[in-house]
C-alpha cells in the first residue's frame, strides 16, 4: 500500500492505472476508520482492480471550529487498518495541499436542488458545500468507476447522487457510479461513527438509547393507527426523556426527496442526538 499526499503524485499514480486499464474504487474518508469505513474498503476492494482510499479532514465542511479541532485524527491507525484490508492506495493531503487559501475563505457554491435545506443543511449551514467541494475534488483527482459512501450519513448520501447524477456536475465523472453501504453497528446496535471516540464508557451506554428507539419505532410504525407525525413525536419523546441525550432533530422524510411525508413507504427517520457534547447521527428505513 502507497500512501500520497500531494495531488501531481497522485494523478500520475491514476494515470498508471488508467493506461493498464484498471477499474479504481474510492472511497473518501475523514479518517479515525472503524468497522463501518472497513466494510466500504472491503466492497471496493472486491468489485475494483484498485482501491484508493482518502483520508483527509476537509476543514471546509465544518461549521464548527470547535467540532473541526476536535475531530479525531490517527493516521497511523488508519493506514495499518488500510493495509491489513488490502488498500492500494491512501491519499492524505494537508489542507493547504487540497485547497488554495481563497478556496479555504470562500463557501463553495452548488445548487442542491433543495436537499440542503433540511435536517442537516438546517442544522449545519454551508456543511454540504465543503462536502461536495471536497467530493468532487476527489472524483477528479481520482476518476474512479465507483464511489463507496455509509448509509449512516443519509442526506450526504442523497446529495452526492444528486451532484453526479442530476446537478451541473451530473456527466463530469464519466460512468461514476455511487455505491450505498448499509450502516455498520456495534452488537449494541449504536451506529458505527468516529465521533463515538469522543464517548466515556458511560455515554456510550446511554447513547444506545438512539438506536434502541429508532428500532422500537419499526414497531410504532407498523401499528395501523398510528401517524407518521405520532412515531416521530414518539421518537423525539423517547429520546428526550433518557437523561443524558437531548435530540437536535428527528424527521421522517422520504428516502429520494428528503422531504416530510405522512406516509411510512418509502421513509427514512433521521435523528440528530447530543449525547453530552458529542453531536451523533443514525436513520432507520421503515420500509
Ligand atoms: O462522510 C465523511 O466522512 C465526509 O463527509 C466525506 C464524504 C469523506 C467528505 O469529507
Amino acid at each position: 500500500m502507497q500512501i500520497i499526499t500531494t495531488k501531481s503524485d497522485l494523478q500520475k499514480v491514476v494515470e498508471k492505472c488508467k493506461s493498464e486499464g484498471l477499474s479504481i474504487g474510492l472511497v473518501p474518508t475523514m479518517g479515525a476508520l472503524h468497522a463501518g469505513h472497513a466494510s466500504l474498503v472491503q466492497r471496493s476492494v472486491k468489485e475494483n482492480d484498485k482501491t484508493f482510499v482518502s483520508v483527509f479532514v476537509n476543514p471546509t465542511q465544518f461549521n464548527n471550529k470547535e467540532d473541526l479541532a476536535k475531530y479525531p485524527r490517527n493516521i497511523e491507525r488508519d493506514a495499518e487498518l488500510l493495509q491489513s484490508i488490502g488498500a492500494d492506495f491512501v491519499f492524505a493531503p494537508t489542507p493547504e495541499e487540497m485547497y488554495s487559501q481563497d478556496e479555504m475563505d470562500t463557501t463553495f457554491q452548488f445548487d442542491f436542488g433543495g436537499l440542503d435545506k433540511v435536517m442537516e443543511g438546517k442544522m449545519r449551514p454551508g456543511h454540504f458545500n465543503g462536502v461536495v467541494q471536497v467530493v468532487s475534488r476527489l472524483f477528479y483527482l481520482v476518476q474512479p468507476n465507483k464511489g463507496y459512501f455509509g448509509e449512516k450519513d443519509f442526506q450526504q448520501l442523497a446529495i452526492i447522487h444528486f451532484m453526479v447524477e442530476r446537478s451541473e456536475l451530473a456527466g463530469t465523472f464519466g460512468d461514476l457510479q455511487i455505491i450505498d453501504c448499509p450502516i455498520v453497528r456495534e452488537e449494541s446496535g449504536l451506529a458505527l461513527s468516529s465521533r463515538n471516540e469522543r464517548l466515556s464508557a458511560s455515554e456510550k451506554q446511554i447513547a444506545l438509547g438512539i438506536s434502541k428507539t429508532l428500532f422500537a419505532s419499526l414497531k410504532w410504525a407498523k401499528n395501523e393507527n398510528s401517524t407518521v407525525a405520532e412515531v416521530q413525536q414518539k421518537v423525539i419523546d423517547t429520546i428526550n426523556a433518557i437523561d443524558g441525550l437531548e435530540v437536535e432533530y428527528y424527521e421522517i422524510v422520504d428516502q429520494s426527496t428528503l422531504l416530510p411525508t405522512n406516509t411510512f413507504k418509502h421513509a427514512i427517520g433521521c435523528v440528530t442526538v447530543y449525547c453530552g457534547p458529542v453531536r451523533l447521527i443514525d436513520n432507520i428505513k421503515y420500509n
